[in-house]
């Protein structure tokens, strides 16, 4: 009896150290990707607006929840992931913006429903993964962003400001299909709600949260630094 538990302990280490070699290869894999000199961590935790502001300027993709039509599941929640910009790598606005096609779910949702919830969690840079911090750790700090989507009137400054941001960090959306009718879209922010530690969900006010200066450079020198690598293993 004594053997065999021994024999499950040990199978169960085995297991366990496997798993932490998975993990701590993805971990280095991904710090090799994004090396520390070019991936300041976030803000302190107590820093509620800078925080917030980080983690959406740090993420390059959002989960966004609209309430559905499709016929099975009308006026269901539904979700769906857009790539986003909230701004140009060098100009951070805290207003996340969307290239959208009115084929695509969330377009179909919001021609009944402009209200969505979006969803962006510092996971997305690797730093959750480095901390060994669970997604759903409160200190993997997720923002939640609620209000209503708009269309942003095409040739108007904002659009122009927008799409160009969208196909700096998204240059594959320059090769998306041509004929599907694509719109900028933006997010009128109506609630801005955040878990960024231990004792519950931040609300951070709207106006002070798009009043603050963003100066951090960490997602522009990244891009120009594995914009120099590349260049230098084509050359
Ligand atoms: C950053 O973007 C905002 C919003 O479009 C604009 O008002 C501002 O002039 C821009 N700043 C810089 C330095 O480009
Ligand atoms: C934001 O901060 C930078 C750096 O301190 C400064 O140059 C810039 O003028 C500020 N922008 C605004 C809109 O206050």
């Amino acid at each position: 009896m004594k053997g065999a538990l021994a024999l499950v302990f040990s199978l169960f280490l085995l297991a366990e150290s496997k798993y932490r070699g998975d993990h701590w290869s993805r971990a280095n894999e991904i710090s090799s990707h994004r090396p520390d000199k070019y991936a300041s961590d976030p803000p302190d935790h107590k820093e509620l607006i800078p925080m917030a502001r980080y983690v959406l300027h740090n993420s390059d993709w959002a989960s966004i929840a609209t309430i559905s039509v499709l016929p099975a599941i009308t006026g269901f929640p539904f979700t769906n992931v857009k790539s986003i910009v909230d701004g140009s790598l060098a100009n951070s606005t805290g207003v996340p913006y969307f290239y959208m096609s009115p084929l695509d779910f969330t377009a179909r949702d919001l021609a009944q429903n402009s209200r969505v919830t979006v969803l962006v969690s510092l996971e997305e840079s690797g730093y959750c993964l480095k901390k060994a911090w669970d997604p759903e750790d409160p200190r993997c700090t997720r923002l939640m962003l609620s209000g209503k989507m708009k269309r942003v009137k095409e040739g108007t400054p904002e659009y122009i400001f927008a799409k160009a941001a969208l196909f700096e960090r998204h240059p594959s959306m320059a090769d998306f299909p041509p004929d599907h009718n694509w719109f900028v879209a933006k997010l009128k922010i109506v609630q801005i709600a955040m878990v960024d530690w231990f004792g519950g969900a931040k609300y951070i006010p709207v106006r002070d949260y798009l009043a603050y200066n963003y100066t951090g450079t960490e997602v522009l020198d990244r891009h120009n630094h594995l914009l120099r690598a590349t260049t230098e293993v084509e050359a």
